[in-house]
């Protein structure tokens, strides 16, 4: 069975389908789109540690868990085990299933500060943040790694092995070095290698675009559970059509343009609510992109989307997509 219910530590998902974390997109309104399309976990955007020790505002805004989107993978990035373990007891009680922790961010300024990708350069810390953070909470605690900092160190499989060994209940796994970034393609056999090394669930991340590839990762690596990311943006469905797919080998139809601007107006009722006008619109901006992209006159369409100051003038625009 490609579909089935997946067991991390102590929490049952509904089904091995999970939404990637994605720092700027996967934030409530987004979340809770993919979680009516049936996807099995929804991974927050990463907070820091450090931030939520020091009560910044802005992070305890991405701190807010809604009840219809559980269980949700609340993800910490960080590179200091007492701070990690000690924070993740401090906010233990509120309504994430998993707490992740993060291993792939590419990005300078968390690299520098020998956080994200940079703990793949270094197992030992990364082993010790995992023991320290699990003996501090009872929640399951993952991992996100990539395939290795760059070609000359490819360290997934030994990685896998340390972090399990330190208490890790699941791991995901994205197919490309922090070189890489998000481009080339990304390296499926080494993730059926960190399959066959653990025994603890692993995930499968990288260019999954498609319930066929869904089902081709699920079939060509063994792994337990595959992880969506930008395929997903101005693209919710991706989940019920996987779904649909592994369950009943035929493809479901594309949304219609209907369709599409349903979402897009569900989407922004949902934006305004959790962060009002101003804030909400803007960001709405790039989602109507990714909805919109590939559509008939989308390229002019995208441009005027750039300049809507209010809800209203976007639903005045989407009347003229036909
Ligand atoms: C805009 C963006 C933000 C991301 N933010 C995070 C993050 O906060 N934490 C994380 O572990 N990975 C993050 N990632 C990586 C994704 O979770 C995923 O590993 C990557 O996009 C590859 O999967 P895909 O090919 O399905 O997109 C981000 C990726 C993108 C494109």
């Amino acid at each position: 069975m490609l579909l089935h219910r997946l067991q991390i530590g102590n929490v049952e998902l509904e089904n091995n389908i999970v939404l990637a974390p994605m720092a700027g997109v996967t934030d409530l309104p987004f979340r809770l789109l993919c979680k009516r399309q049936g996807v099995g976990l929804i991974c927050m955007e990463m907070v820091s540690a450090k931030a939520i020790m020091y009560n910044n505002k802005n992070t305890e805004k991405l701190l807010e868990i809604e009840p219809e989107e559980m269980p949700v993978s609340l993800q910490f990035f960080g590179n200091d085990p007492e701070i990690m373990a000690s924070q993740a007891a401090r906010i233990e009680d509120r309504p994430f299933a998993i707490l992740d922790i993060n291993m792939g961010c590419p990005v300078p300024k968390v690299v520098n500060n020998g956080e994200g990708s940079a703990l793949l350069k270094n197992p030992k810390l990364a082993a010790e943040i995992v023991k320290k953070v699990s003996g501090a909470i009872s929640k399951p605690v993952t991992v996100k790694i990539r395939k290795g900092f760059d070609e000359d160190h490819v360290n997934a499989v030994e990685m896998a092995k340390y972090l399990e060994d330190a208490g890790a209940a699941a791991i995901a796994v994205h197919g490309r070095t922090r070189e890489q970034y998000y481009s080339g393609k990304a390296d499926w056999e080494i993730i059926a290698k960190v399959k066959e090394a653990v025994s603890i669930p692993v995930i499968g991340n990288g260019d999954i675009d498609s319930p066929l590839a869904a089902e081709k990762m699920i079939k060509e690596t063994g792994v337990d559970g595959i992880m969506v990311g930008r395929a997903s943006q101005g693209n919710p469905w991706i989940f019920s059509e996987i779904r649909h797919y592994l369950e009943t080998g035929e493809l479901a139809e594309r949304p219609s343009i209907d369709e599409i601007k349903r979402m897009i107006h569900e989407h922004s009722e949902l934006m305004l609510k959790v962060k009002g006008e101003y804030i909400g619109i803007r960001e709405m901006r790039r989602h109507v992109s990714w909805y919109t992209a590939g559509m008939h006159g989308s390229a002019a369409l995208r441009k005027r989307v750039c300049a809507v100051e209010s809800f209203d003038e976007l639903y005045a625009l989407l009347e003229e997509l036909k």
